[in-house]
């Protein structure tokens, strides 16, 4: 039997009290929805309908490319109505499986399980149990029978007793699904066509109604206000991160890490606190974050060591480096094996071969460095003419000595020595030494100033 996923994306999430559509809120750096889909992805359905419409094409816009089947929701006029639009187009001989776009954290093996465990003609609704179930869809019963769902606000007080909750995900055959959607009504208290009312329906339809319960009350919760959203960011990443530990990844603070993105560890990395990835991050064997950094979209090789406060950002850098503490790689930065970037050095599109040393205070921008050079405390290399980049390229051994400009497009040679305080804009021939600097002259009988009164 086909499956169709409808995911429904187009409420305004007024209780957040953002101009951001909800489903495009960050959780883990992602969108909401981006989550709710990658899980959809992971299933293998034949049909993925994302329903949106508050927020106009921002939040199609946000997921360019996705193979899904954008449908557009005009007016929000509820959850039953939002799925009556992914109608037209989904087969009657489908499984229907609706997602919320605000629940994110749910996990495909979850939804297998309600799958697996609804049969063909039947009806199913994700529950779970929750100590407070303010604010969700009461699971109402007769006994074992579930019997309907009843809204928050409109139900009484008995009702607002229950504990049992509506998750909002349901599996429910297309068919029937299209003919209980058109007999729904909005009177109740929000004046919506609710979803929730097809379960109704399809018990007095004699459809059996099945509620599958989840085993995590967090994988399940739905995001409506900034607490929530605050509280998922925490939840997923104390997942994120027992996953890494489950596969070996050593952490001083389970809970002062963030993950946005994918890390990818090799064996015994260690990660100290406040580490903040981003996009995807690979770390080899061995490699140890010290505290605060924030790394993003690069490749650390194995025994590399990241001293604390550095940023790191589309940068690679090889095995048994030793980068910061404060250090900046900008986009480009390529570091070969066992190289040394020190504090307030900022590189960027650059690439520093095996053994090099820029170890103070210095600014790298598009340069060759070759293997074994020594650049001095306080090198700059003038990259930037005003109008144009141009190339700095530092041979083999070389040694620039401190608080030097190289004004690019410069060479200096293998072997060369640069004296300390040069500017150096023409090339620098290799294994000499090569200066650019003022005669140093004493004043004979100069004598300081003396204060007037
Ligand atoms: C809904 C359920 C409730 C359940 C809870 C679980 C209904 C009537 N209520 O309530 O039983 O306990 O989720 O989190 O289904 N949406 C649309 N179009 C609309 C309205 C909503 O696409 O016209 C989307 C929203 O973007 C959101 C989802 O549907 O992703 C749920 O809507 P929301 O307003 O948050 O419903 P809840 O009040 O949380
Ligand atoms: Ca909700």
């Amino acid at each position: 039997m086909g499956l169709s996923i409808v995911i429904l994306a187009a409420g305004q999430g007024t209780r957040m009290r953002s101009d951001l559509p909800k489903v495009l809120q960050p959780l883990a750096g992602r969108p909401l929805l981006g989550h709710v889909l990658d899980c959809a992805h992971e299933l293998g359905a034949d049909d993925i309908a994302v329903v949106y419409g508050h927020g106009g094409d921002a939040v199609r816009d946000a997921f360019p490319g996705e193979s899904v089947r954008w449908v557009l929701q005009a007016e929000q006029l509820g959850t039953g109505h939002a799925v009556e639009q992914a109608m037209p187009d989904t087969p009657d001989g489908n499984r229907v499986l609706v997602l919320f776009g605000d629940v994110p954290l749910l996990t495909a093996d979850t939804l297998r399980g309600q799958l697996d465990a609804t049969g063909a003609d039947e009806l199913s609704v994700l529950t779970v149990d929750l100590d407070d179930p303010t604010g969700y869809g009461r699971i109402l019963r007769d006994g074992d029978r579930v019997t309907g769902i009843v809204e928050q606000k409109d139900a009484t007080p008995e009702q607002l007793e229950v504990n049992e909750i509506n998750t909002g995900v349901m599996v429910i055959p297309a068919a029937p699904l299209k003919a209980w959607l058109s007999s729904i009504g909005n009177d109740n208290a929000q004046g919506e066509f609710y979803l929730t009312d097809v379960v109704g329906l399809a018990v007095n339809d004699g459809v059996a109604v099945r509620a599958v319960k989840a085993d995590s009350a967090v994988e399940v919760m739905g995001i409506n206000d900034r607490r929530q959203l605050a509280e998922a960011e925490r939840a997923l990443q104390a997942r994120r991160v027992g996953e890494l530990m489950t596969a070996g990844v050593g952490f001083a603070d389970p809970a002062r890490v963030d993950i946005r993105g994918t890390l990818t560890c090799g064996k015994d990395v260690f990660i100290d606190v406040n580490a903040v990835f981003e996009g995807d991050v690979v770390l080899g064997d061995g490699v140890t974050i010290e505290s605060n950094n924030v790394i993003r979209d690069s490749r650390l090789g194995s025994g590399t060591v990241v001293h604390p406060n550095c940023h790191i950002e589309s940068s690679v850098a090889g095995a048994n480096c030793e980068i910061g503490p404060f250090a900046r790689l900008r986009p480009g930065a390529d570091l070969a094996d066992r190289v040394k970037v020190g504090n307030f050095v900022e590189i960027k599109k650059s690439r520093v071969a095996d053994g090099s040393k820029v170890n103070h205070l210095t600014y790298i921008g598009d340069t060759e460095i070759g293997t074994g050079v020594n650049v001095g405390a306080g090198t700059i290399t003038c990259n930037y003419d005003g109008a144009n980049k141009h190339m700095t390229v530092i041979g083999d051994n070389a040694f620039i000595g401190s608080g030097v400009n190289l004004v690019a497009p410069v060479e200096v040679g293998a072997g060369a020595t640069i004296g300390a305080g040069s500017t150096i804009t023409k090339a620098a021939p290799a294994d000499q030494l090569t200066v650019e600097r003022s005669k140093q002259i004493t004043v004979e009988g100069w004598q300081r100033p003396v204060k007037k009164n």
